[in-house]
């Protein structure tokens, strides 16, 4: 556990509005602020923040939090990982006892960091000694500098030379294996080293530091090519090859290639502002990294199918994050290495400048599909179909300028009216926003009625103490000076929904004092927005003092008593049973 006066100078260096403001645009509204919610996509704001009791809460889709919770859901982090990047930012530093960033097995970070560096400098060294190895890159065009500035390096095929030279200098081969440089041979039960007769692409993170390798087949080997799995130093779905060096040139654009040949290639031939991920499809948490470092993202996978769909998927990844999204197919080549090869830099240039936006690439790929166009031999049917893509495709633009001239231009290549076009647009954009809107209040209805409820399954079976309890907690988190008059008139083994009881028992709990951030060392993202969500609603309401509380203490006495098997968990009955049993004994009340 990470100290709580720690916990509390962090929240206070980082003032929640700041922090959101960096991933959401926010605008005042009332004591509060709003936004469109960064966690669900929607067209109208539902998002708040509260400064002065610093959290955030969506009325939308029930995330909700203080800026720790929102960092860890926003960055994909866990409870430590989103402190310490707030500690960062707030120049704070977390003693190292309180920091659990230790592997299962036991090895460190910084020794994986240590030992990786070691590795790098040794297969650099063996690349100098290797003629094969040299003569493979000469023939790919790669000169000593460029070599040098990533720090290539060439494992040899060799059994365990790399494992000898570090153990060597004092590392274990348990430390090896963690850092996924070295391998137990299931037959033999003998380390052996991991890359063999391999190119080797050091991985490098921003802070410089070398996390991972990427090894390639000197020929046609298999696979071809082979890399680092995560290890605690290491999160391939977090990681971008060569951003270390990008971040310097990519305030404007960044080119997003498929390969490390492609990287290598481009920064050869100045583009110094690419980078690619790692084997893998470009993940949500790779597309806010880079938001936080460009504005515009430039595709440019393979230019066969498998590239172009990977393209497409990415699109949607980096238009989601709101950042200015191309797409640069090279033709004549099969990535963009072969193309500078062949064509060279300048011509790649021109390529870039003219790289195509999701629109205008979606357009082409549908006008092709049905062969639509200049020499094309599309019937009524298939340019039917092609109208109805490429309206869903218009429909979905936010921007109406963008729409516009977006229409105008399919219609043109669609050979149809323009004003044709624009009205089925219209027709399918007021479609899409009834449905959003239908899905919207679906949502909230059933988060309001409990129903499918996974956060606190037991709220099905108790609405009104739920209801209770919910109020309470509302109250408690928003005024916490209330806390220990609430205690002496309601214990926590009287609330009757687990969560709920939960919420109460640390808030009971908390010796030196409540606040949100104690709830989220123990509760899941899930929850927390669900307790943020009882302070949200109190919130809207004027009258939230200790008659509230008293009267809803009331409510949870009068609840009828449980079957003692519901109460205890050793033999879990049904839920529908008790929720009859409980409707009956209700109705026995009243009557
Ligand atoms: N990749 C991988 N495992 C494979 C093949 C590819 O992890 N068996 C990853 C590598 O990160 C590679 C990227 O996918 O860089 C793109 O693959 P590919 O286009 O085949 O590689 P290039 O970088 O273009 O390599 P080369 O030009 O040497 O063929
Ligand atoms: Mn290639």
């Amino acid at each position: 556990m990470i100290p709580s006066e720690i916990i509390e100078e962090i929240k206070f260096r980082c003032d929640i509005v700041d922090v959101i403001s960096g991933y959401v645009t926010l605008k005042r509204s009332g004591s509060g602020m709003v936004g469109l919610c960064p966690f669900h996509s929607e067209k109208t704001p539902s998002f708040h923040v509260t400064p002065e009791r610093g959290f955030f809460y969506c009325f939308g889709c029930g995330v909700g939090g203080d800026v720790i919770t929102f960092i860890r859901k926003i960055e994909n982090l866990d409870y430590v990982g989103a402190v310490e990047l707030l500690a960062k930012r707030a120049g704070i530093a977390i003693p190292e006892q309180a920091r659990p960033d230790q592997a299962p097995s036991g090895v460190k970070k910084t020794r994986i960091v240590e030992i990786n560096r070691e590795a790098a400098r040794f297969f650099h060294a063996q690349l100098l000694n290797s003629p094969e190895a040299k003569d493979y890159l000469a023939q790919r065009g790669l000169t000593m500098p460029i070599i040098k500035h990533f720090g290539l390096g060439y494992a040899p095929d060799s059994f365990n030379a790399m494992q000898l030279h570090l153990t060597g200098l004092g590392y274990t081969v348990e430390e090896l294996t963690a850092a996924f440089l070295c391998g137990i041979s299931a037959k033999t039960g003998r380390p052996y080293d991991y890359f063999r007769g391999r190119i080797i692409f050091p991985i490098i993170d921003v802070s410089g530091d070398v996390v991972a390798f990427g090894g390639r087949a000197l020929g046609d080997g298999m696979p071809k090519y082979l890399n680092s799995s995560d290890t605690p130093a290491f999160k391939k779905s977090r990681t971008l090859f060569a951003l270390n060096f990008a971040r310097h040139s990519c305030a404007e654009r960044l080119i997003l290639c498929e390969g490390y040949m492609d990287v290598i290639a481009l920064h050869a031939a100045g583009f110094t502002n690419a980078v690619a991920t790692l084997g893998t499809a470009l993940t949500e948490e790779q597309a806010r990294i880079m938001k936080r470092y460009t504005k515009q993202v430039v595709i440019t996978y393979d230019s066969d199918r498998a590239g172009q769909n990977a393209a497409d998927k990415a699109i949607r990844l980096l238009e989601a994050t709101g950042l200015d999204t191309k797409v640069l197919t090279v033709t004549g080549a099969k990535d963009p290495d072969e193309y500078i090869k062949k064509y060279g830099a300048a011509a790649f240039g021109r390529l870039l400048e003219g790289s195509r936006s999701r629109f205008e690439f979606k357009l082409d790929t549908i006008t092709e599909k049905y062969k639509i166009g200049p020499g094309g031999e599309a019937d009524d049917e298939s340019k039917i179909k092609a109208i109805g893509e490429v309206v869903d495709l218009l429909a979905e633009l936010s921007s109406k300028t963008e729409c516009e001239i977006c229409t105008r231009r399919a219609a043109e290549r669609l050979d149809v009216s323009a004003e044709n076009l624009a009205r089925d647009v219209e027709v399918k954009r007021r479609k899409l926003y009834s449905a959003a809107k239908r899905a919207q209040r679906r949502q909230s209805l059933r988060l309001a009625e409990g129903y499918g409820d996974r956060v606190n399954p037991d709220r099905r079976l108790f609405m009104q103490e739920a209801a209770a309890e919910e109020a309470i907690l509302g109250i408690l988190l928003l005024y916490p000076e209330l806390i220990p008059q609430a205690l002496e008139i309601i214990g926590p083994d009287e609330f009757r929904t687990a969560l709920n009881r939960k919420i109460y028992e640390a808030i009971a709990g908390a010796s030196d004092g409540f606040s949100l951030s104690t709830l989220g060392q123990i509760l899941s993202e899930e929850e927390m927005g669900r307790a943020v969500s009882y302070m949200a609603e109190r919130e809207r309401l004027t009258k939230n003092d200790l008659e509230v509380i008293e009267d809803c203490a009331k409510t949870l006495r009068n609840s009828p008593a449980l079957p003692t098997a519901a109460a205890h968990d050793s033999d879990v009955p049904d839920p529908d049973d008790i929720a009859a049993l409980i409707a009956k004994r209700r109705a026995g009340e009243q009557s």
